[in-house]
């Protein structure tokens, strides 16, 4: 590989670096995660450099150091949001909070630069930020501009360093992958990288790591799992790996059957099941808080591993754990320098980590985003019906279950009547559900109480409703419309546990959600659409349903997705008979500020 052909992407925290380090792959160009501390001679070889985005702002005493010298470099530079600030920062320029914290979509005008080549005059990008550059540094000169901030990009252009306010990389940037592509160009990169020659370094780093050792896979079924098994099978052969599918009692209905079937249909023979339901579902007795049972579900799958491995009287030596970990698995576990917890996979509870720094855990995928697991999937080969699958997470029903001891704590800070006056003004009626859920917010978790809406399916009403109420009120972090309801009584919260009848309710309203999506050929089009399950009802109707329907590209940001207005009342009409079912809801939130899962 030319290293003159590759990107370095400095890494202030959160989600950025990794995402914009997929987005230079996805344009044909080699690009790595350097720490933003590195010494000038590490970086060398680089033909450019990004100061990624992050979740801190320049003047805070915790704010992430860089080595300045980087800047000295001559190497042509791009500043992403926060890399943007400490890049004018650091050249003397000034930095000021917002006036208005910047949230979501904003329209950019610019003006002409390489970097602009090709770029409508006015296009809509993303921002999320508070601080904003207020002085450029000398020799700078502004080069976009949106109504809430006068400087949106800047360029020095003797110099070829960029700095932009927005995220290019996201998806919601209209053309940000257009002017990646051109600060590439400006870089004079080639394009070199493709899955294939990924497939082989990938290979190489796999037989080194893995040394004379095996590997013992958790295989879920799912999409992840099944790619890092075929690759595994692939670099190793099917005599150095053993697959080990844990019916956790989590799953969805006739799961473990139907995965076992279609792998056996697609020849993986060496492929173990268990039945560990009981286990699962015994810890997770009288459990409520959601890291606690997520911890909870990630210690277990040790444990069975552990017990498998002790069953068939394999050396746990000569055999590592393998995991289908894909990127963002890593990055809401707050598993890097600078990230926080947003909530923990169930492949990074403090055990793997420890299994981790021993060298016993192998993760071939946990560089890629789904997007490029598919792609890898289809290079080894693998059929369109495994890869298409809906991504599902690790603990499965387990965290689509909420639970509670039948109290709420009170926010610190409650302004939700705010939010239900601004939904009255709306023409809708509104009030606080008593239950709350993971959101995340300018990189931290939240975790809050969703407003209710009840009245007419008028998307875009309701969307912009949504964004409305979640930008302006802080303790409420989602916004759900209720589409069916039994009776009119103010909803409650019970105290309810992850037991059978309750599991058996969800992966019933899961099973018919899954078959609507087939049938009304809804499937391709959504990311994924989990069904949750809360405890919050009136009288003999102690649960309710929430729908929620996500497209994406990559899980790290998604928008609410909205089915036909027909499709989905005939939905409702399904799902509200199932007995304990008090209402059926849908979840008009975006990512952020809520998550896709709701804890
Ligand atoms: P959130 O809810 O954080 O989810 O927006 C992002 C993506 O990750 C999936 N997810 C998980 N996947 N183990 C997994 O393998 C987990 O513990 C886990 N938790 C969430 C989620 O379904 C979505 O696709």
């Amino acid at each position: 590989m030319l290293h003159k052909d590759k990107i370095a992407v400095l890494d202030f925290g959160g989600q950025y670096a990794h995402l914009i380090a997929n987005r230079i792959r996805r344009l044909g160009v080699y690009s790595e995660i350097m720490d933003p501390e590195s010494e000038t001679s590490q970086l060398n070889d680089f033909a450019g450099i990004i100061f990624s985005g992050g979740p801190h702002s320049v003047y805070e005493k915790n704010a992430p150091l860089f080595n300045k010298k980087i800047l000295e470099m001559g190497k042509p530079v791009l500043g992403i949001c926060y890399g943007h600030q400490l890049v004018s920062y650091a050249l003397g320029g000034e930095v000021k909070p917002g006036k208005v914290r910047e949230f979501g979509r904003a329209e950019i005008t610019i003006s002409e630069s390489p970097i602009f080549k090709g770029i409508s005059p006015k296009n809509v990008v993303w921002m999320s930020h508070g601080d904003s550059v207020a002085k450029f540094p000398e020799g700078f000169k502004g080069i976009a501009s949106t109504s809430d901030c006068p400087v949106a990009a800047v360029e020095h252009s003797a110099k070829k360093i960029y700095g932009f306010q927005f995220h290019p990389e996201v998806t919601h940037s209209a053309e940000g992958m257009k002017m990646m592509s051109n600060f590439l160009e400006i870089c004079g990169c080639s394009k070199s990288w493709d899955m294939k020659s990924y497939t082989n370094a990938i290979g190489e780093e796999i037989r080194t790591k893995v040394g004379n050792r095996n590997v013992f896979l958790l295989v879920s079924g799912g999409v992840d799992s099944v790619v890092a098994f075929a690759l595994l099978n692939k670099v190793l052969t099917d005599k150095r790996v053993l697959g080990l599918h844990i019916d956790n009692g989590l799953m969805r209905k006739d799961e473990t059957a139907s995965v076992m079937d279609y792998m056996k249909k697609h020849n993986f023979t060496n492929l173990n099941v268990v039945d560990a339901s009981g286990k699962f579902l015994s810890r997770l007795e009288g459990v409520h808080e959601p890291e606690k049972k997520r911890k909870i579900i990630g210690d277990t799958f040790i444990d069975v591993q552990r017990e498998a491995l002790d069953n068939l009287k394999l050396d746990p030596e000569k055999w590592i754990l393998g995991q289908g970990t894909i990127y963002p698995d890593t990055i809401e576990s707050g598993s890097t320098k600078h990230a926080a917890v947003i909530k923990t996979h169930h492949n990074r509870v403090p055990i793997i980590e420890q299994m981790i720094k021993e060298g016993r855990v192998i993760e071939p995928l946990a560089e890629l985003y789904k997007d490029e697991v598919r792609d890898l999937g289809r290079e080894l080969g693998l059929p369109e019906e495994l890869i298409e699958r809906h991504p599902f997470p690790g603990p499965g029903l387990g965290v689509r279950l909420l639970c509670s001891d039948g109290t709420l704590i009170a926010p610190a800070e409650d302004d939700s009547a705010k939010a239900v006056a601004l939904t009255k003004e709306q023409g809708y009626n509104a009030y606080v559900l008593p239950i709350r859920s993971v959101g995340v917010q300018g990189d931290f978790r939240t975790y809050a109480q969703p407003l209710a809406v009840e009245g007419n399916l008028e998307w875009n009403a309701l969307s912009n409703l949504s964004t409305t109420i979640t930008n302006a009120v802080r303790s409420i972090n989602r916004v759900v419309l209720v589409l069916k309801r039994r009776n009119t009584l103010q909803p409650e919260l019970y105290k309810a546990y992850t037991t059978a009848d309750r599991l058996h309710l969800l992966r019933e309203a899961d099973a018919i959600v899954t078959d609507f999506l087939h049938k009304e050929k809804l499937y391709s089009s959504i990311w994924q659409m989990p069904v949750v399950l809360l405890p919050v009802g009136n009288g003999s109707e102690k649960d309710s349903l929430v729908l929620r329907p996500v497209s994406s590209s990559e899980a790290m940001t998604a928008d609410f997705f909205k089915i036909p207005e027909k499709a989905l009342t005939s939905l409702a009409e399904k799902l509200i008979v199932l007995p304990g079912l008090s209402a059926v809801m849908y979840d008009l939130t975006n990512k952020p500020p809520a998550t896709i899962e709701w804890e």
